[in-house]
């Protein structure tokens, strides 16, 4: 059955899919943490190095991968490499994001019970594990999985369309409030002040691994959604645009948290302690003097985690389903119900578990995502013809070449050295 190939209808749904990809839970509750960990303002300009000369490099090779086959990521490879070692790069981007949304959507759950919970206010203990987080994780998985049934224009760019600019409404009222909070300015101190002397190799092997998760690399997500894009789209264009809208959501997340944080008199913390149990302290304080709106600021921020978590996991939703749909021959809803179902079923390994819910998450996200990454970046930069990426990251010369060089280098010697050290750090450490 050969169906017709999808495409985005412009520029601005590509970044706007990709961004919704790369702003998750990530840029919620690690990122901000991190930053104030590692030395405020000087962990951003390192970060955003990292972001533009490693990130974005390996973003555009995942992109010309995808946008050059027109192809899933398991037939993006069967067309480039076919019956070759790089097979195996295909594969691993079909399974690693199926990994991950197994426990991404068990977060997705939990924030859809704090949601509901926000107008209560009265969040009790966390409690990460069992039935409650299994019915509110199927929930999320559903409704990711319908959205991603209808299509791409349909579903994810009508989705992410929506979702991103709500996303950056809803953090910019959030941060309004929290700044004007008394003793904010702790918090955007923790966030701004440079400390140079907090940076070491280690801060750059973090500010690196964040910036990969964050932007959704070595998982077949940015091959997949580009292979959606149109041939003449300017792929470097796109990807700046994704690269700066992850990067000032990440930011602007830091400063509506942390001075809410710093204000409540609570020391700062990072992953689902500071998003479930840190935070919910932060709005109970709060209603003492004012409840309706402490109940309003909860209710909006869980609901940004909650689309935030959703914009990531249509994305991871779609490699697998992309790759059933065209490989396998299935329709579309009956691929997004088969990655529903094994997904689910995935999930309930993390779902009864917290300790195995943060073994699934350090395995795929350290281990998997890494080699992805050196896989990709050895494929396109010493696999494949130069001449071929040239075509792609030029459109076939029509764009200035003078970024092509840049590219290359960075792609074929900055980024295999880098990212294979970071991976045997990983293995050892
Ligand atoms: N980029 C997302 C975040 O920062 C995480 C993610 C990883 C999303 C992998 C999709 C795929 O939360």
């Amino acid at each position: 059955m050969a169906t017709k190939r999808e495409h985005f209808g412009s520029r601005a749904a590509v970044i706007m899919a990709m961004a919704g990809s790369a702003i998750g839970l990530g840029n919620i509750w690690r990122f901000p943490y991190m930053v104030g960990e590692y030395g405020g303002a000087a962990f951003i300009l390192i970060y955003i190095l990292c972001s533009f000369f490693l990130s974005f490099p390996i973003f555009l090779a995942e992109a010309l991968v995808g946008r050059r086959t027109h192809a899933n990521a398991i037939g993006a490879m069967n067309k480039l490499a076919p019956r070759s070692f790089w097979t195996i790069l295909g594969y691993l981007s079909v399974i690693t994001p199926t990994i991950i949304v197994s426990y991404y959507s068990i977060v997705g759950g939990w924030s859809i019970e704090y949601f509901l919970k926000s107008f209560s206010l009265n969040f009790g203990e966390f409690r990460p594990s069992g039935w409650t987080p299994l019915i509110f994780n199927t929930v999320f998985l559903a409704l990711s999985s319908i959205i991603v049934a209808f299509g791409i224009k349909g579903g994810i760019e009508k989705f992410n369309k929506i979702s991103i600019p709500l996303l950056f409404v809803l953090i910019v009222l959030i941060m309004i409030y929290s700044v004007n909070m008394p003793g904010a300015d702790k918090g955007i101190e923790y966030i701004v002040k440079p400390d140079f002397s907090k940076i070491t190799g280690r801060t750059f092997a973090f500010a690196l691994g964040q910036s990969f998760y964050a932007m959704s690399l070595g998982m077949g997500i940015v091959i997949t959604y580009s292979s959606y894009v149109h041939k003449d789209e300017n792929l470097v264009a796109s990807g700046v645009g994704t690269v700066l809208a992850a990067l000032m959501f990440s930011v602007l997340a830091g400063f509506a948290i942390m001075p809410a944080v710093f204000s409540a008199g609570i020391a700062p913390s990072s992953g689902p302690g500071l998003v479930y149990q840190t935070l919910p302290h932060v709005f109970t304080g709060m209603s003492a003097s004012s409840p309706w709106i402490a109940s309003c600021v909860a209710a909006l921020f869980f609901f940004s985690v909650i689309v935030a978590a959703m914009t990531s996991s249509i994305s991871l939703i779609e490699v697998g389903v992309a790759y059933l749909v065209e490989e396998r021959h299935m329709k579309r809803s009956m691929a997004c119900l088969l990655v529903f179902v094994v997904t689910w079923v995935l999930g309930l390994i993390s779902v009864f578990s917290i300790e195995a819910f943060g073994k699934v998450d350090a395995f795929s996200s350290n281990f998997l995502l890494t080699a992805g990454v050196l896989l990709v970046v050895l494929f396109v930069g010493w696999k494949m013809k130069k001449e071929d990426v040239r075509e792609e990251i030029t459109n076939r010369g029509v764009i200035n070449n003078k970024v092509f060089g840049v590219f290359y280098f960075l792609i074929r010697y900055v980024a295999p050295i880098t990212v294979l050290t970071i991976f045997i750090t990983n293995l050892v450490l």
